[in-house]
């Protein structure tokens, strides 16, 4: 239907935007977070079962067995966690744990509640049954935390009734219901918090096998033409996320529509992907930002990660939940116990000499690399 392609389209404009070249506009490739017009598209492009759901077959069995069990007793399942670097699949296996139960689900997340009062009236208004959904969990409140797992174990909030030395607690019973918690950072949960969730998923990087599905699909979804080889590149250069992966894929379809064939191919991808600045190892201008400071400035570190922050013009949390996770992952930067340290594969990847003493399992004999 030619209605659901424009529709997306409408919402589609970030290619304009990014179309200044700047490091804010590539950046916006592999946002953390998801403007509104990528959010319609993102909505249209998400599998709705568990089913349809490519890549983390591990989660994806543990989670399939936690919800078939739980539809088998006729009783809510135990409250899920998911954790995972940004764009891997949270929130989607959140809609879709409730699709699979056949509830309604009520989203909200962790900024959206400031005081415990927030989270009461949520609470207080769940059916039996029903999914909440708290994106960025680790952004609500103390008080709210607190609340939270109270409710989660014992199905029950405290409203609180008046103020000051007049005010009373008046529990109050709640239906049972399954909270879905995401966060890009599990380690800043609060030890009772985490120990309320029954399941906990570990969303990792794709394989580039079930990326090329994901974007198979997606290209189905927006009525554009793709080859095989063009689907396999951008899969291969996607850091490992099917969120940068979709994005990719519709960028390359502009390009193969304004300059190109109209398909997706091997061409149209090269050439749009090097035009967004995404290199031939998938990394894109914040992570090359990073490494570059890493080696340039900081001499290959160790650096702490705020220094690092503050060298490419971040947020630490960016850099630590965007950025860091795939760049550790393919062994370009090192966690020690002193900061981050860049490792060989960094060097080389900037084109860079590796340095004596840093890096002494260097092979440094290789003249090729000595010439800047
Ligand atoms: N396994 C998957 N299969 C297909 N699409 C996926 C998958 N995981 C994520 N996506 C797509 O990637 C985008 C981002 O996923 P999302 O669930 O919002 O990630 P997160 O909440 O972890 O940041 C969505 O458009 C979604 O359709
Ligand atoms: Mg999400």
């Amino acid at each position: 239907m030619s209605g659901f392609s424009s529709e997306i389209r409408l919402g589609d404009e970030g290619a304009e935007r990014a179309g200044d070249g700047s490091y804010e506009a590539t950046a916006r490739i592999v946002d953390a977070a998801a403007g509104e017009d990528d959010a319609a598209v993102e909505a249209a492009l998400r599998p709705r079962r568990l089913a349809d759901f490519p890549g983390q077959t591990k989660v994806r069995e543990q989670l399939g067995l936690v919800l078939e069990a739980a539809r088998r007793r006729g009783a809510a399942p135990d409250h899920v966690l998911l954790s995972g670097p940004p764009g891997l699949g949270k929130t989607t296996l959140a809609m879709i744990v409730a699709a699979e139960l056949e509830q309604p689900i009520r989203v909200t997340s962790g900024p959206a509640i400031q005081h415990a009062g927030d989270l009461a009236s949520v609470l207080s208004s769940l059916a039996e049954g029903e999914v909440l959904f708290l994106d960025e969990i680790h952004r609500m409140s103390r008080a709210a935390e607190e609340m939270l797992y109270l409710a989660m174990e014992d199905f029950r909030v405290d409203v609180v009734v008046g103020k000051g030395p007049g005010a009373t607690a008046i529990p109050l019973e709640l239906p049972p219901f399954t909270v879905v918690g995401a966060t890009t950072r599990a380690g800043l949960l609060p030890a009772p918090l985490r120990d309320r969730f029954g399941f906990t998923g570990h969303l990792d990087f794709y394989e580039d096998a079930d990326l090329e599905v994901i974007l198979a699909r997606s290209a189905r979804l927006l009525q554009v033409p793709a080859h095989e080889e063009g689907i396999a590149e951008i899969a291969r250069r996607s850091r490992g996320t099917p969120r940068i992966a979709n994005r990719l894929l519709r960028r390359v379809r502009d390009w193969a529509e304004v300059h190109g064939a109209g398909r997706v191919d091997l061409d149209a991808a090269g050439r749009a992907l090097a035009l967004f600045d995404v290199d031939e190892v998938g990394l894109d201008r914040l992570d090359r930002a990073v490494l570059d400071a890493l080696c340039r400035r900081f001499a290959g570190g160790p650096v702490g990660l705020s220094t690092l922050a503050v060298a490419v013009g971040e947020e630490t949390e960016t850099v630590e939940t965007v950025a860091e996770p795939y760049l550790v992952r393919q062994g370009y930067v090192s966690r020690t116990p002193r900061g981050r340290v860049a490792t060989t594969a960094a060097w080389e990847h900037l084109g860079l000499a590796v340095p004596e003493g840093g890096q002494p399992e260097l092979p440094w004999s290789d003249p090729g690399r000595l010439g800047d």
